[in-house]
């Protein structure tokens, strides 16, 4: 059943031509596609037509204007094979299609009333017969036909070329999209939808469209979406001289949506959540990630379109890349700092999981059983590390070179992972072959270093050794080229001090390369004592272990030039603090608050740190999430990580109270609401420093948190006053705040979910109840991704709830798993991770947690839920 990446053949067959009508209905959606087909030259004419196809109902086939015969082909579940084809040749077919009972969101489906697509990776061969493999490009013709009342609105990839009225009240567009395409990239939407224009020049003079199609009563939330999307073609000519090449481009908003956003050619499909935003619904972190997205799906017109994957093994290829591009984007727009802490605090703690699960695979998997298991934080964001190290290995200048170079040799090709690495090489001079190994090895790299001052000759002795753990299916691993960037920083001077390896100057700042298992570096004519500062601004993606004391991480942590390893300090710093309370709570010993954590925090507040920026303070003054520190402990103890959290969190405030209070009323305004870095990180700033408040319920941050809540046109305050609120102990304050909360939103599907998000998330032991109850509130709906991640997903984030060890959070979760592998596959395999990490847990649940496994894994499953369930089981 799995597909290798050792079988690729290329295509025996290639489409040059597309054409398909479609004449829309909900229960019956009628598509006829014309293909013009040409065998390749390592085929003969005794090789069969193959073409992907998956719940179509056939209805005519016919090659040249000829019918075929029952006999001349065979049709089976997935598909149909001719077993005698022309060299070149017109293959006419219609078929029958039911969007309406399209639950799995793949294909062509329903959403609100309106039509609309997702085909990547394998959803075209839910549509029409066809090649569905991204080496197989051609350029498409699109006919739409729909109801003039219902969908007035008819849309695909490409410019519009025709359109008219047709009998019984129907319509049509035709559209035609000139640049080949692979069939991932193909879209279609049809359906009562408004629009809001713009217009953009390209650098060389171009005037481009800009729409965004959204529901009427939408219209008013798609101002930031349109400012990124324009910010984005600039930054592509600016930083990659990369120009849009078609005359429109469109984002379409929908509500029922299985990921972030699609990329089709010209068309970009969107979940509402990644592009609707108001001041009054959306927070500054939506506005961001709206702003990202935007860009990401911008980005691959020319990573992932213009030159796209050979084969879905590649698909980091395209992914990895844009990643990396929408993460420089999002960094030279906003504060670049907290941009890469946020992504590295996010990486660390979720795609580190994946890496050390039962699920983990390589940037470039070898095998898989269902291709939409594997968009994951592996292939997105592992591969844009890949490709950062790529970048900061031979410089922005090659990096630059190569990809210019990439984007010529392979315009309109389907390429692979070799192809863009082999570009860099090439254009930098650099010897890339150890580093392929970062595609090809699973797991998470670690690093243990130490280092020795040596006083009598002025020099410093780092050791750095790696190691990658076994992962399934590799139980040997090589040695990577790892960078590690670093400095050293004196004891004395408090300043970086000049890096002198093997005779050569290096500067302040340099960067190390480790490509064996162990290496020692020897820096000479170091004048003092330093503190090295390794691995900064996260040069790799690996677990660095130093054995730091204390006293040397509250060094660093006002000292290091480098602010992403500052703040690591910090967080490093507390993690210690934190391993001790762990410990105490499981021995059952009396707590105790490291004083050196509170000094560093005082020393943030009100020292030095406070005139720092403040978007990095509120990110230094942010413990480890439970989920970050879980990662951190060799077995998972759910209860003592929340108890030493809170009690670190509740001392701080104790401690700090007068501290916290003067920095939340220093950075709160009445301005009105932008969501621009100085106003987003001064909200963030004092509501990080509200929530140590309202961890021990102080009377002042309860009656700032209650006037917030009324805060006008800013869902940011408002939704975080709410969270604290509810998350207390004072049901008093939560009840009537939630409750206005819901009556006053119940119109806004984005807004509940942020409301059902909020509940599901409270520290209290109460909440599974409260999911079963809301799993029955009128705006919830099993079948829309949205509600599911907000609230059950949400609810499977909630460690110590999700935990109980009663077992009931899991079968909670293995219930709706096993209901949605019906309905909606993509989402119930990856609702079902949270089980899969049982190894984590002590025995009770390790026991519970594999029984939810064994129940879901007696039930007929779909290949998504099965391949991932067997994985953990295994
Ligand atoms: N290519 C899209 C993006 O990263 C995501 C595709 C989602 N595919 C899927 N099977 N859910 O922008
Ligand atoms: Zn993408």
């Amino acid at each position: 059943q799995p597909v290798y990446l050792s079988d690729y053949q290329p295509p025996a067959y290639r489409v040059t031509h597309t054409e398909l009508t479609f004449d829309l209905d909900p229960a019956a959606t009628r598509v006829k596609a014309r293909l013009l087909i040409e065998r390749n030259n390592q085929a003969d004419d005794k090789t069969p037509l193959v073409l992907d196809g998956e719940q179509l109902k056939l209805m005519s086939l016919a090659i040249d204007g000829t019918p075929l015969a029952e006999s001349e082909y065979r049709l089976g579940d997935h598909g149909l094979e001719i077993h005698a084809v022309p060299a070149s040749f017109c293959l006419e077919s219609v078929v029958e299609i039911a969007p309406s009972e399209n639950t799995a969101l793949e294909g062509l489906y329903q959403s609100s009333g309106m039509y609309c697509t997702q085909c990547e990776a394998e959803g075209f061969r839910r549509i029409t017969f066809y090649p569905d493999r991204p080496d197989v490009m051609a350029t498409f013709t699109v006919t739409v036909i729909g109801d003039a009342q219902r969908e007035p609105v008819l849309l695909a990839n490409g410019n519009p070329v025709e359109r008219g009225e047709l009998e019984g009240g129907r319509h049509f567009v035709k559209w035609d999209d000139p640049h080949p395409k692979p069939c991932y990239l193909f879209a279609l939407v049809a359906g009562d939808l408004h629009k809001v224009e713009d217009t953009f020049t390209t650098m060389s003079g171009r005037n481009v469209t800009l729409q965004i199609w959204v529901e009427k009563e939408n219209l008013d939330k798609t101002e930031h979406a349109m400012a990124s999307l324009k910010r984005s073609m600039t930054w592509d000519e600016q930083t990659y001289g990369r120009e849009y090449d078609l005359d429109l481009f469109m984002i379409v908003a929908v509500n029922d949506f299985n990921m972030g956003a699609m990329e089709n050619k010209g068309l970009n499909i969107f979940n509402s959540a990644a592009v609707l935003t108001h001041p009054d619904t959306a927070t500054d972190a939506a506005f961001q990630n709206v702003e990202g997205i935007v860009a990401h799906e911008y980005f691959h017109n020319w990573s992932g379109n213009r030159v796209t994957c050979r084969d879905w093994f590649q698909l980091s290829l395209k992914e990895g890349f844009t990643v990396f591009r929408d993460q420089c984007f999002s960094a030279d727009t906003n504060s670049a700092p907290v941009k890469r802490i946020e992504d590295v605090a996010f990486f660390r703690t979720a795609q580190f999981a994946e890496d050390a699960g039962p699920t983990a695979h390589p940037v470039r998997p070898d095998h898989y059983i269902e291709i939409t298991n594997f968009y994951t934080l592996t292939i997105y964001e592992k591969g844009a590390e890949v490709v950062r190290m790529l970048c900061n290995l031979i410089g922005w200048e090659a990096f630059r070179r190569g990809a210019d170079a990439y984007f010529e040799r392979f315009d309109g090709q389907a390429v692979t992972i070799e192809d863009f690495v082999n570009c860099m090489a090439d254009a930098s001079g650099e010897d890339l072959g150890q580093f392929m190994r970062w595609y090809a090895q699973a797991g998470t790299p670690e690093i243990d270093a130490h280092g020795e001052y040596d006083y009598a000759h002025s020099e410093y002795h780092l050791t750095l050794r790696q190691r990658t753990p076994a992962t399934p299916g590799q139980a040997q691993k090589q040695p990577l080229h790892i960078p590690v960037r670093m400095g050293l920083v004196g004891t004395k001077s408090g300043q970086d001090l000049t890096l002198t390896l093997a005779g050569e100057t290096l500067g302040k700042d340099a960067v190390v390369h480790l490509r064996d298992d162990e290496q020692t570096f020897v820096f000479t004519d170091v004048a003092e004592a330093p503190v090295p500062s390794l691995l900064r601004d996260f040069s790799a993606p690996v677990k660095l272990h130093f054995p730091y004391s204390r006293e040397e991480l509250a060094f660093l942590l006002t000292h290091d030039s480098d602010g992403f390893n500052r703040w690591d300090a910090g967080q490093r710093l507390a993690m210690l603090a934190l391993d001790d309370l762990i410990a105490a709570h499981r021995n059952g010993v009396e707590k105790v608050m490291d004083t050196r954590v509170t000094d560093a925090f005082k020393v943030l507040l009100t020292g030095a740190g406070a005139s720092a920026d403040k978007a990095v303070l509120a990110e230094m003054l942010t413990l480890p999430s439970e989920a970050y520190i879980a990662e951190q402990q060799p077995i998972v103890d759910v209860d003592a990580i929340h108890a030493a959290r809170e009690f670190v969190r509740q001392s701080l405030a104790f401690a700090l109270r007068d501290e916290f209070m003067a920095v939340v009323e220093a950075n709160h305004t009445d301005e009105p609401y932008a969501p621009t870095p100085e106003q987003i990180a001064k909200r963030s700033l004092k509501n990080v420093a509200l929530g140590y408040l309202m961890a021990i319920e102080d009377e002042r941050a309860i009656a700032f948190c209650q006037e917030q809540l009324a805060a006008e046109h800013n869902m940011t305050d408002v939704r975080h006053a709410l969270t604290l609120l509810v998350h207390s102990e004072r049901d008093d304050l939560s009840r009537p705040a939630l409750k206005a909360f819901g009556e006053k939103w119940a119109h806004d599907p984005l807004v509940m979910d942020q409301w059902f998000t909020i509940q599901v998330t409270k520290p209290q032991p109460d909440v599974l109840e409260r999911v079963e109850f809301l799993m029955q509130h009128p705006a919830f709906s099993i079948r829309n991704p949205n509600k599911v991640r907000a609230l059950v997903g949400a609810f499977a984030q909630n460690r110590i709830n999700f935990h109980r060890l009663d077992g009931k959070g899991y079968a909670l979760l293995a219930d709706v798993v096993i209901e949605l592998n019906r309905l909606n596959p993509e989402i119930a395999a990856r609702l079902v991770t949270p089980l899969t990490r049982w190894q984590r847990f002590d025995e009770t649940r390790q026991g519970l947690m594999r029984s939810q496994l064994e129940r879901i894994k007696q039930e007929p499953l779909s290949s998504n839920v099965y391949e991932v369930v067997a994985k953990a089981l295994a």
